[in-house]
């Protein structure tokens, strides 16, 4: 059936509701060019302003579904546990996660991104081991995961063509915070992907989307709903994201601190969620109390690690790059850190060359942020706080400038946020 796509976008914006027709409509037409950027784009406007109802948000996923190829998991020998984070500063977990959870016989496969705006893609950190490459064909994907058991990739251009449209659409027209547009998008990517479970990492804080615990609670049980509902087992954690996650932002520093924790050491809240999400993976495929923790420190994580990598292309053992130009910023007083801001730390690594602003703009690998003091912590006056790492020294002092409030002091104890805030799973459904 043919609608006026004009139509819907009246009915958005005076708070009306799409019919299940309008929406498989105005996702497909947009898919094939038959309704302009424009249109698509005023209609996402409505949409952030004016939500829509959960039928909707079903409807609208579903038809984002439909709009590209299912993958099918069946001949895999193990269950798919996969996991999605909304995106942070310094969040390099799926590197060591991976893997981890693949050590207990489950197959996890990670079909990620790449970094746009302030936060970082695992794609853009892993190409900073030399020889890693990110595409893979569906049946070298298949092979990985029955042989490894973990991969992580590029989603090829088959899957939900419609998000991958309307994605971009979004980030440039101020229309990305809308939960309705990152629930289905999120979830239309998870569903055919064809996971048997999903486990939602929701980051809540200055450096996330959702910038209150409500906020993304909502987004939480919205995404958690529509996994349920078509048969993935799906979990969400909201997990702070006030202060970068580790003591790295940047690709190549990153990866660094992964290959840290797949060797029994690392920064303690990496380490943390890490084993957190690792036990939400195996419990949402059955496997109950297991001791993740234990495969970190004897090397059964590093050795899938390392076969992960080599399947790849990557070599293990390379150095990993160093940036050619170093400066250190330093504490301005002594006192105990109540601050340090993930949302300052990431748009610094940004203009430092770790991210980019378009999304064919090229990144350096070795960019990036290097913390050495974290909330809690009593620093000196004049002691380093950062070191900032790039190959184009001209970019320090943007990166700096985005860095001046990013810094609190305390002369007191200061109180800390655990790292997970909640979780919400399909018990209690309304
Ligand atoms: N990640 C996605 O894949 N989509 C969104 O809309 C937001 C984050």
């Amino acid at each position: 059936m043919q609608f006026d796509v004009v139509d819907l976008i009246r009915t958005k914006r005076d708070g009306g509701t799409l019919a299940p027709e309008e929406i498989d409509w105005v996702i497909d037409a947009y898919t094939r060019g038959a309704v302009g950027d424009e249109q698509m784009a005023a209609l996402a406007m409505a949409i952030l302003l004016r939500g829509m109802d959960r039928a909707e948000i079903a409807r609208w996923t579903a038809a984002m579904i439909d709009s590209g190829e299912r993958m099918d998991f069946s001949s895999l020998r193990h269950p798919t546990s996969d996991k999605h984070s909304t995106g942070g500063v310094g969040d390099k977990i799926t590197l060591p996660l991976a893997p981890l959870v693949a050590v207990f016989d489950v197959a996890v496969p990670q079909l990620s991104g790449r970094g746009l705006g302030h936060t970082g893609g695992t794609l853009d950190k892993l190409e900073s081991i030399p020889g890693w490459r990110a595409a893979l064909t569906n049946e070298e994907m298949l092979r990985q995961l029955d042989e490894v058991g973990a991969v992580i990739c590029a989603a090829g251009s088959g899957l939900a063509p419609a998000d991958k449209k309307l994605y971009a659409l979004r980030d440039t027209t101020g229309t990305v915070e809308a939960i309705p547009l990152i629930a289905s998008s999120i979830m239309s990517k998870k569903i055919a992907e064809g996971t048997s479970a999903l486990v939602l990492d929701v980051k809540v804080g200055s450096g996330a989307f959702m910038k209150s615990l409500d906020q993304a609670t909502e987004l939480a049980r919205t995404m958690v709903d529509l996994g349920t509902d078509a048969g993935v087992h799906t979990v969400a954690l909201l997990t702070n994201m006030d202060t970068p996650l580790g003591l790295t932002a940047g690709n190549a520093l990153e990866v660094r601190e992964s290959v840290e924790v797949l060797a029994g050491g690392g920064p303690s809240d990496v380490v943390e969620l890490t084993c957190v999400l690792a036990r939400e993976m195996l419990a949402a495929v059955g496997k109950h109390d297991v001791d993740v923790e234990s495969a970190l420190r004897d090397g059964r994580a590093m050795d899938v690690w390392r076969r992960m990598i080599r399947a790849q292309g990557g070599d293990p053992d390379a150095p990993l790059p160093v940036a050619k130009h170093q400066e250190v910023v330093r504490a301005t007083r002594s006192g105990t850190l109540s601050k340090l801001d993930a949302m300052a730390v990431g748009v610094g690594a940004w203009r430092l060359g770790a991210g980019r602003a378009r999304k064919e703009d090229p990144v350096q690998a070795v960019a990036g942020i290097e913390l050495h003091a974290k909330p809690g912590d009593h620093v000196e006056q004049g002691q380093p706080l950062m070191t900032l790492h790039t190959d184009t020294p001209e970019r320090f002092e943007r990166a700096i400038t985005a860095l001046e409030d990013a810094v609190d002091y305390s002369d007191g104890p200061v109180e800390l946020p655990g790292i997970v805030l909640g979780r919400v799973d399909a018990q209690g459904r309304q």
